[in-house]
């Protein structure tokens, strides 16, 4: 990726400028938690969670929901449409769990949430993310009405897709963070990546098949044995993902 610029690299992935309207995204094996202060490296997670993103991100545009997804190589690379990041993470909650507890005790652990809480943090590591109000969302002009109408609008129906999906496999599909962001035209698009590190998936025994195995025990090669279950259950090959991917930036 040498003759590409980078433009960002975050705790999860390293973006790249490939041309003015897209940008190639390498999903890296390194996995966090708590906000960046617990790290690890868990060798063939960047392969999955890129392989699960572009499944994912396909499976949407089938359903007619428009998102940044261009083409994936393979391997561990997803090229996306380049654009302005809304710096608001958009949660929608099926069931009680994680963070929600903190907020609020009063929720049984894994009630059903029907519908479905849908909730918005501002985009702030130093602030660790803090939950904000539509009402804050609106004022602080990071959204119109409309544009706050349409994200939930789409957030509920990706919600509603993953959660077929997973409960046609008999997993339950307890939450998921998105992020949207704008083309230079201002349509609103899905963007970032849905995989294991974004949402929570467990079987009826109640284990993950997501990042809360890390989150737990620390263990990537735990998390590593989730991730692969996952990437089965979805049906995405896992045989190569030790192999080193081609460079095809540098061929
Ligand atoms: N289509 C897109 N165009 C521009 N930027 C994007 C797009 N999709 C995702 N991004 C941004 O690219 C970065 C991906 O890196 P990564 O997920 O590793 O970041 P991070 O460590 O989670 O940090 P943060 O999300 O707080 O910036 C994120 O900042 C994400 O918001
Ligand atoms: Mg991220």
């Amino acid at each position: 990726m040498r003759k590409l610029q980078l433009v960002y690299e975050g705790k999860s992935k390293r973006v790249y400028s490939l041309d003015e309207d897209s940008l190639v995204m390498e999903f890296k094996d390194d996995v966090t938690a708590l906000n960046g202060n617990v790290k690890a490296i868990a060798m063939g997670k960047g392969v999955l969670s890129a392989r699960l993103s572009a499944f994912f991100f396909k499976l949407l545009e089938d359903h007619g929901i428009k998102t940044h997804f261009l083409n994936y190589d393979g391997c561990r690379i997803v090229v996306v449409k380049r654009l302005n990041i809304i710096p608001v993470e958009v949660i929608v909650r099926n069931y009680a769990y994680g963070s929600l507890f903190k907020r609020i005790p009063l929720y049984r652990p894994l009630q059903r949430l029907d519908p479905p809480l849908i909730e918005f943090h501002y985009k702030d590591d130093d602030l660790h993310d803090p939950l904000v109000l539509e009402e804050d969302l609106i004022r602080t002009r990071l959204l119109t009405h409309e544009e706050l109408d349409f994200i939930k609008n789409v957030s509920l129906k990706v919600n509603d897709i993953l959660t077929k999906f997973f409960e046609s496999r008999n997993l339950k599909f307890i939450d998921m963070k998105l992020e949207f962001g704008r083309t230079k035209k201002g349509e609103i698009l899905v963007a970032d990546e849905i995989s294991g590190d974004t949402f929570r998936v467990v079987d009826d025994q109640g284990n993950h098949l997501d990042k809360e195995i890390f989150r737990r025990s620390r263990d990537v090669a735990l998390l590593l044995k989730a991730y692969i279950r996952l990437a089965q259950v979805v049906g995405v090959g896992i045989d190569d993902i030790y192999t080193p991917c081609r460079d095809y930036y540098n061929e």
